[in-house]
């Protein structure tokens, strides 16, 4: 493909690179279908040649406003730009682009890691441009602008959390200028577009131990200009004496408990969340101590507005999100020996097929530095599982049916849809959940027609 790439390029005699992520990603052994392209001239051309060659091939997306083009070339998705350099002036959050050369483009690059550049070039085919020891960084891991930080950050202050970014998915320090710089400049990050700045987030929630990235976005002062609740989870207070615990680490702690676990994005959200109304809802008492009494229940309905100002979506991850963290503490509840049938039924009525996925949460949410208390509360989890489990072969509660529609109510009593239609599919549900009938058709037809009698409703002619 490389080859092809070059042949093109010197038909139209312009000079080429594959430069960037996939040039460093080949020198971290790291797998990468993502492959830029510069060119020293026209890169909308250069693609369209290539596209030419191949017309079925390939499919060819232009975006004239970028000056950009994106060929689909089997599972390798390529770009193809002129070389240029970017910036964001003042408080602008539209970036300049200008045409410039090869040396300025590489120099106008957000971390020398992402500097280096193979020529694709028949008189200089596959040799390596390292201009800003990029190679040495990567062998040294870390992460450096190739200019003064302050220029670097200012042309795209969304670079000060790719650096952040960076350092959490590749385990890579920051080196100290920059961070310096980035510390001087996070409140920048406001001019950039929340979607940017998501992706990058969502790249270290993603990122294999979370908490390194956070931590450093809380400890330069990115986060706070962005995600303030949860910056407003870091501090511990405390009163005669008696302090709670950091509630942000704790959160990190959980966070990467759960990564462990899953790689699943939205249930890293709900750990990130689980305790994100802990500031509002902390109290002192002089008897019990610290309390955080209904964080669950507030930290749910902060969800959507979280999700709002963050621009992420609001949809059923969003609704998965405040299930999660509504319903955190109830299987720790459920450890406790005396429960009741009715609590594990109404658990798994209102967890649903997310269950599991709850389960691992709590798991998660120990971190105890005491191995006997860890031990001692994964044992009590494996009762709440084991509960769990028996319950719902006996009454099938999972994704639980009403076993009487509406329809079967307003037929039984002959009425039109009305409140009592309601009350009576509500006291079925709760007798069910409560064990007062069993979840059969049978049962809860002769529940109906009880409660429909009490509520002064008569039987239809037809009914039995
Ligand atoms: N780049 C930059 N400043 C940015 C974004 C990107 O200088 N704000 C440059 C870097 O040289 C980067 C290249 O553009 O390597 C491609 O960017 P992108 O595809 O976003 O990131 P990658 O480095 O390829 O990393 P990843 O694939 O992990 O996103």
């Amino acid at each position: 493909m490389f080859e092809i790439i070059s042949e093109a390029a010197s038909e139209l005699n312009v000079k080429v690179y594959v430069i960037g992520g996939w040039v460093r990603d080949l020198f971290l052994k790291r797998d990468s279908k993502d492959i830029d392209i510069v060119v020293v001239g026209n890169g909308i051309q250069l693609a369209e040649n290539l596209k030419n060659k191949f017309p079925s091939k390939h499919k060819l997306s232009v975006f004239k406003n970028f000056g950009t083009a994106m060929l689909k070339w089997d599972e390798w998705e390529i770009e193809f730009v002129g070389a240029r350099k970017e910036s964001y002036r003042q408080e602008s959050r539209k970036p300049i682009v200008e045409n410039a050369s090869l040396e300025e483009d590489i120099s106008r690059r957000d971390f020398t890691i992402n500097t280096l550049a193979i020529s694709l070039n028949k008189d200089s085919y596959g040799k390596l441009l390292d201009v800003y020891c990029g190679v040495e960084d990567i062998n040294k891991k870390v992460l450096k602008t190739p200019l003064d930080p302050d220029i670097t950050f200012s042309d795209d202050p969304l670079r000060m959390l790719r650096a952040v970014r960076f350092a959490s998915q590749l385990s890579f320090s920051i080196d100290n200028k920059s961070l310096k710089a980035i510390k001087r400049n996070a409140e920048r990050i406001k001019i950039v577009a929340m979607e940017r700045v998501m992706d990058e987030f969502n790249k270290i929630m993603l990122s294999e131990k979370p908490s390194i990235g956070l931590k450093l976005l809380r400890n330069t002062g990115l986060l706070k200009h962005f995600f303030p609740e949860l910056d407003k989870l870091h501090g511990i207070d405390s009163v005669n004496g008696k302090a709670h615990k950091d509630n942000f680490l704790h959160t990190l702690k959980v966070l990467d408990n759960l990564s462990e676990l899953s790689d699943d994005l939205w249930i890293r959200w709900a750990a990130l969340l689980h305790d994100i109304a802990k500031p509002d809802t902390k109290k002192f008492d002089n008897e019990v101590g610290w309390s955080f009494h209904g964080h669950e229940y507030l930290g749910h309905l902060m969800v959507e507005k979280i999700f709002r100002n963050l621009k992420l979506p609001l949809n059923e991850k969003m609704k998965y999100v405040q299930k999660l963290v509504l319903l955190h503490l109830r299987p720790i509840a459920l450890s406790e020996s005396d429960v009741t049938d009715s609590a594990v039924r109404r658990l798994l009525f209102e967890a649903g097929d997310d269950i599991d996925d709850l389960m691992m949460l709590c798991e998660a949410d120990i971190t105890s530095a005491n191995p006997l208390k860890v031990k001692k509360y994964l044992k009590n989890f494996e009762q709440v599982r084991l509960k769990l489990k028996e319950i719902e072969e006996k009454d099938k509660i999972r994704n639980w049916q009403p076993p009487i529609s509406g329809e079967d109510i307003m037929s039984a009593f002959n009425v039109g849809p009305s409140r009592e239609v309601g009350m009576i599919k509500k006291a079925i549900r709760e007798a069910i959940l409560d064990g007062k009938i069993l979840n059969s058709r049978k049962d809860a037809l002769e529940f109906m027609f009880q409660e429909g009698e009490k509520l002064g409703l008569t039987r239809a002619e037809n009914s039995h």
